[in-house]
């Protein structure tokens, strides 16, 4: 595995690959990796011939009360897991490379980003639609590979792959637990002991949901109130919000039916944790 930090070294390798036939698979993380991300590596290696991860821990997508410099950090421990995974080339660029003096240009996805995170969170997608279209103009990947951890980010960058043209595949991988049920996240570093010890109520919430649709529930706002309740036993916890939206457009049902995300955003304690389920009834 090389490492590339240089915007035209990784653009020139990538061009060279292309030129032998080779195909080309970006799995764009911010780093301080765990199994999630290493499926994405390792489905990624499956699917393409080069593996490009990148890490960057992109600056625009976090908002003004959010601290881009708390994010956690550990390169060299990131370095050998990438590798392991099955990583070609690990892309690690400055801000100064990539947001240079004077830059001024955003891509926007509209009405997906309106609700979910995004109501709470106006400026978040803008960065990530933003900074994963420079790493498709940079990497240049006939493959790109994203968690359904992040499942309105993933519905954004398909929607944003298809409507600018990029020629690109993308691939959503399933979500990967801890055994208690929590999704990985490295947001999960900011929880206590104890808040860790009460996190899980989170995928059970969502499993206890999935159980009422499955005994024959279709009003969502009973749904709701039943996984609400269930999180704020917990006292840490501030629910941002819980949602049963259509899988594909992120509306809100007025019925449950058809594909459904059930998707949540609730801080424990200071960690704003999110996660999912998709269920087709
Ligand atoms: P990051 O949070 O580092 O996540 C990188 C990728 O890993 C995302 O596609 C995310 O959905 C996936 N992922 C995270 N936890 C996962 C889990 N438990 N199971 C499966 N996949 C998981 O998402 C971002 O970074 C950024 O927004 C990025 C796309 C890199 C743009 O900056």
């Amino acid at each position: 595995m090389r490492t590339v930090t240089d915007v035209e070294a990784m653009q020139s390798y990538a061009e060279e690959a292309r030129r032998e036939g080779k195909v080309i698979a970006l799995v764009p993380t911010m780093g301080f990796l765990h199994e999630g991300h290493l499926s994405l590596i390792r489905l990624a290696d499956e699917a393409a011939d080069v593996v490009v991860t990148s890490i960057y821990v992109n600056p625009t997508q976090f908002g003004p009360s959010e601290d881009v410099d708390q994010y956690p950090r550990d390169i060299d421990r990131d370095t050998t897991l990438a590798q392991q995974a099955g990583t070609d080339v690990l892309f690690v660029p400055t801000d100064k490379a990539m947001y240079s003096q004077g830059y001024q240009t955003f891509v926007t996805v509209e009405n997906l980003t309106r609700g979910l995170c995004g109501a709470f969170r106006p400026t978040h997608f803008r960065g990530v639609t933003t900074i994963v279209t420079k790493l498709f103009n940079i990497v240049r990947p006939h493959i790109s590979v994203f968690g359904q951890k992040d499942a309105q980010q993933a519905i954004v960058i398909k929607r944003m792959t298809r409507d600018l043209n990029f020629d690109i595949e993308i691939k959503v991988a399933p979500i990967v637990r801890h055994e208690d049920g929590l999704a990985m996240s490295s947001r999960n570093k900011y929880l206590t002991p104890q808040q860790r010890s009460q996190a899980p109520v989170l995928y059970q919430s969502l499993c206890a949901a999935n159980k009422m649709i499955e005994e024959g529930e279709r009003n969502p706002n009973v749904v709701k109130k039943h996984t609400k309740d269930m999180i704020e036993a917990i006292a840490s916890s501030k629910i941002d919000y819980i949602e049963i939206v259509n899988a594909e457009t992120l509306e809100p049902v007025r019925e449950i039916r058809g594909n459904i995300l059930i998707a949540l955003a609730v801080y424990i304690g200071k960690a704003r944790l999110i996660d999912n389920i998709l269920i087709k009834v």
